[in-house]
């Protein structure tokens, strides 16, 4: 397994929207292993393919130690509303509130090529929308109002040197770097 750069704002990958998978491979098997190993380095909560420079219409999820594999993820209903402060592995340090339905169902493929539901609310389900936003080219900035979108670009402008051609080293941050970029608000 290998911990895989991650792409940061700016990048046009984050932006595309992604192919769906045809095929369970052993290729695809050792871009979700690499993708869990990344997301646990960085202290994520969730990872989407884009976020590491990859097509595939899948992410991966694991809140309270249950790794979830999402693969061609669609949402089926939607119910409710919440607000909740949320970041992004490809946005480090910014958060911002978002508010989303609070609940969701949501239909997907598992790393066995086998089609499952999941109902989920509070963070899964938030969880599970902000991912299905990256496969979408869509950012959790894009919910803000303008101003809150403004301030959220200022003060990525004032960092986003850090990461030369967009990308975020994540194999060679040190343990204070990881640690500063660890927030409440887990990243998604
Ligand atoms: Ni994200």
């Amino acid at each position: 397994m290998s911990i895989l750069d991650i792409r940061v704002l700016g990048d046009p990958i984050l932006r595309q929207s992604t192919v769906p998978v045809q095929e369970i491979t052993d290729e695809l098997r050792t871009l979700v292993a690499d993708m869990f190993e990344t997301m646990h380095h960085a202290r994520g909560i969730g990872l989407a393919a884009p976020q590491v420079g990859r097509t595939e219409r899948l992410a991966v999820i694991e809140i309270d130690g249950e790794p979830l594999v999402v693969i061609n993820p669609e949402i089926l209903e939607r119910s409710g509303k919440a607000k909740a402060e949320e970041g992004c592995l490809s946005i480090p340090d910014i958060y911002a509130d978002v508010e989303r339905p609070k609940d969701v169902v949501v239909r997907a493929m598992d790393l066995d090529g086998n089609t499952y539901e999941v109902q989920a609310t509070e963070l899964l389900a938030r969880c599970l929308q902000h991912e299905i936003d990256h496969l979408d080219g869509k950012l959790f900035l894009d919910y803000l109002s303008v101003l809150k979108r403004t301030a959220a670009l200022t003060k990525w402008k004032l960092q986003q040197d850090k990461y030369p051609g967009f990308i975020r080293h994540t194999a060679l941050e040190t343990p204070e770097e990881r640690e500063r970029h660890k927030h409440p608000e887990e990243e998604l």
